[in-house]
């Protein structure tokens, strides 16, 4: 496919280059999506992940606890091809950065260094207390869960517990959101896989990309509202596509 080789010789001529990531490059590790058919948001109600009902409705935390004991099964999610993929990118010393909206800690997990992932909505490992701040593994506030502790308070202060991950409403952490933008508007090469550029602010970092003079490429399963931006928009799923660009890229 051309487009192919066409990736393959942006990422040749590129110095910076920066990955892009939304849930789809995840869905062929067996993480679902948000907005495909069958997707997150066609099982629970978005609304149940905003900040203000989880702070205000014990039944939302406890509902949010019962899936995050059911959805410990994520945390055993391995990365796939795409994932890999990206991770040859740094060994070849091509990448910038990942900035990426997935929460799975799966581009840590195939290898690219965890100062060179920029996680724009948080990192599901991690819970955090919103009372004094305290962090603690997420494992470790599922055990209790598992024992039949309901709504789990922080060991430290009895503070509300809460996934270290952005909810719908919650301001970003604003010294990543600072830092990705800084480095999109630095790089020669944007890659975006997997997303359906959406969600603000997360989806404003191809844009600055393009603005500051770098192609943007889109390697996504469906049509999204920046492919007309692009000077390459590859079709199909990230797992087989990825590895047959870093194929080509390794020829020269
Ligand atoms: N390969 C390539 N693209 C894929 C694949 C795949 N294997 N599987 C799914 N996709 C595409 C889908 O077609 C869709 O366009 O990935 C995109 C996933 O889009 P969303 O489900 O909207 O996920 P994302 O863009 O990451 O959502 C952004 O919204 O709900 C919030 O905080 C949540 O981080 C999330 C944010």
């Amino acid at each position: 496919m051309e487009e192919i080789e066409r990736l393959a010789q942006l990422i040749r001529e590129s110095k910076k280059t920066i990955v892009f990531t939304g849930a789809g490059v995840s869905t062929e590790s067996g993480i679902p999506d948000f907005r495909s058919p069958g997707g997150i948001w066609s099982k629970y109600d978005p609304e149940d992940f905003t900040i203000q009902r989880f702070l205000s409705s014990l039944d939302t935390r406890k509902s949010f606890w019962k899936a995050s004991a059911e959805g410990e099964l994520l945390m055993e999610a391995k990365p796939n091809p795409a994932h890999y993929a990206i991770a040859e990118l740094h060994q070849l010393g091509k990448l910038d950065s990942v900035i990426t909206q997935n929460i799975d800690n799966l581009h840590q997990k195939a290898g690219v260094p965890e100062d060179r992932v920029l996680e724009l909505h948080g990192n599901m490992q991690w819970v955090v207390c919103l009372g004094c701040r305290s962090r603690f593994p997420l494992l470790q506030i599922l055990q209790k869960v598992k024992g039949g502790i309901e709504v789990p308070d922080c060991p430290d202060c009895q503070g509300i517990l809460k996934p270290d991950v952005v909810l719908f409403g919650e301001a970003l952490l604003q010294e990543t959101l600072r830092e990705a933008t800084r480095r999109a508007q630095n790089c020669d090469l944007f890659i975006v896989i997997g997303s359906t550029l959406v969600i603000y602010p997360a989806a404003y970092m191809p844009t600055y990309a393009r603005e500051a003079g770098a192609r943007l490429a889109i390697v996504n399963l469906t049509p999204t509202p920046l492919d007309h931006y692009a000077t390459v928009v590859i079709r199909g799923k990230a797992g087989d596509i990825m590895p047959k660009v870093m194929e080509r890229v390794r020829l020269f």
